[in-house]
């Protein structure tokens, strides 16, 4: 068997660290809280503003579009989650059903998500909390609110995404774990917020600020805007707005902890998804409807813009620190994914077993958590919202391809092995979700596919100048399948 199509049995997997399994305490209402609370965030708060200047009011649409590929995929993601409950999602699911070479690339494509998916979210983070701080009076200068890249307002630094990226590194490392309470707290000032929102925009509906539709088109066009290269129509939205909806996989990584995984894992996943989606759908309608579309795109906090023109300043004021307040669950959710991926990787031998090397003292992977929201901060210093939501998009999309794929590959191959939860139409639902994935892929502007490539080049690089040699597999500490 050649070293890329090498695979992992999933009895191994399953049975990786006997003795170990968490006391299962969790159940489907916790699970869509969970859920719910890695969802929400930067996707709806800020970049329907990005949507919209993309789309036009037809920005509804490109939720829809968006919003029903991610149902594919999250039935892709119930049937695999619960059928190998082990952590490092679709890596874990690809490396058993693809083979070594394509788990790589999604590893590393995982790796791509999860840290710029920090950095999108600490940026639209700043965009509200500068709002904040500008109706108290204590406004930060423009050249400290914005990076130097990718945006019509190029300034030095943004320091507050640098600053909440450092404020939730060190929560982590101090060894801070997501908290029930805290999250379903966090989940209900979120949800509230998007719901007063609606209660003030909604009365401003007016089907004029509707018209026309769709002014730049349904499929994506490159356009070129004082300089630069910008993409346009439905569907170049679609793919960005993408971004809001993921972080239902985070749910999967709770598979040992639920009492009754094959009921309450698909719920919790599927769930969720509908419940932001029909949440996105109402905010997204209300915004659209409420006021000229260009009138909100180019706001770094819309949501809030839009409630402070349309109601008072004290409702934007609310809205805006309901996100200061809320947003960084995200945050925590996705560093946290990061160094569990990074942990499962190196657990596996594709990368240096070092890295994830847990500190005694503080029971965190200190070093990876301390290196990685470097990395992640000056990313967030430096570059716009749509330029980093774009590529953390075309990492998760190239993982929900594999995920979709997996989930083809083993039901033909292993179909009589137990599957607690059986998605409906596997063929429709696996085609599907990799149809939607690539449709969304080839829709995202040509500078994110050509990054995405590049770093999937420097990925394969190091795969063979070294995971190759070391992996499990690969020095025969494990069987493949
Ligand atoms: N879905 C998450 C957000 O919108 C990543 O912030």
């Amino acid at each position: 068997m050649s070293f890329l199509t090498r695979r992992r049995s999933i009895d191994t997997i399953a049975d990786f660290e006997p003795g170990t399994r968490l006391t299962p305490t969790l159940s489907w209402p916790h699970l869509i809280a969970l859920g719910v609370g890695a969802i929400v965030g930067t996707g709806i708060y800020t970049l329907i503003g990005v949507g919209a200047a993309k789309a036009g009011p037809a920005v509804m649409l490109s939720f829809l579009i968006a919003g029903g590929v991610c149902v594919f995929a999250a039935l892709a993601y119930a049937e695999l989650a619960t059928m190998i409950p082990a952590s490092g999602s679709a890596y874990t699911y690809s490396y058993a059903a693809l083979g070594e070479g394509l788990a790589w690339i999604i590893g590393w494509s995982l790796i791509l998500e999860y840290s710029l998916v920090v950095s999108a979210v600490a940026v639209g983070w700043s965009g509200y909390f500068s709002g904040f701080l500008d109706s108290l009076g204590w406004g930060l200068p423009a050249y400290l609110t914005n990076g130097p890249f990718g945006t019509d307002t190029p300034g030095l630094v943004n320091l507050p995404a640098v600053g909440i990226v450092g404020v939730v590194a060190g929560l982590l490392i101090l060894g801070m774990r997501e908290s029930a309470t805290l999250n379903a707290a966090l989940v209900a000032v979120k949800v509230l917020a998007l719901a007063a929102f609606v209660a003030i925009a909604a009365p401003h509906f007016d089907p004029a600020n509707l018209s026309p539709f769709m002014p730049f088109g349904f499929g994506k066009s490159e356009t070129v805007v004082d300089g630069e290269t910008v993409s346009v129509g439905v569907m170049a939205a679609a793919a960005i707005i993408f971004f809001a909806f993921y972080g239902f996989d985070a749910v999967s990584t709770a598979a040992e902890e639920t009492k009754n995984p094959g009921r309450d894992l698909t719920i919790g996943i599927v769930g969720s998804m509908a419940v932001c989606m029909l949440i996105y759908l109402l905010v997204a309608a209300a915004a659209v409807g409420a006021m000229p579309f260009d009138q909100f795109a180019s706001s770094g906090e819309p949501l809030a813009y839009i409630a402070r023109t349309l109601g008072s300043d004290l409702a934007g004021t609310l809205i805006a620190g309901a996100a200061i307040v809320a947003l960084p669950t995200v945050l925590l959710a996705f560093m946290y994914g990061q160094s569990r991926i990074f942990f499962v990787m190196a657990r596996d031998g594709m990368l240096p077993r070092r890295l994830a090397a847990v500190s005694e003292k503080r029971g965190t992977p200190v070093l990876m958590t301390a290196v990685t929201a470097v990395l992640m901060a000056m990313i967030a210093g430096l570059f716009s919202l749509g330029e980093l939501a774009a590529l953390a998009n075309a990492g998760t999309l190239a993982a929900f391809v594999a995920v979709g794929a997996s989930l083809i590959v083993l039901r033909v191959q292993q179909p009589a092995r137990p599957r607690p939860f059986r998605a409906p139409a596997w063929a429709l639902v696996g085609a599907g979700c990799i149809a939607g994935c690539l449709y969304l892929f080839v829709s995202l502007p040509v500078s994110t596919q050509v990054n995405f490539f590049i770093w999937n080049g420097l990925g394969l690089v190091l795969y063979f100048a070294f995971a190759r040699r070391n992996t499990r597999l690969a020095r025969g500490e494990e069987q493949p399948a």
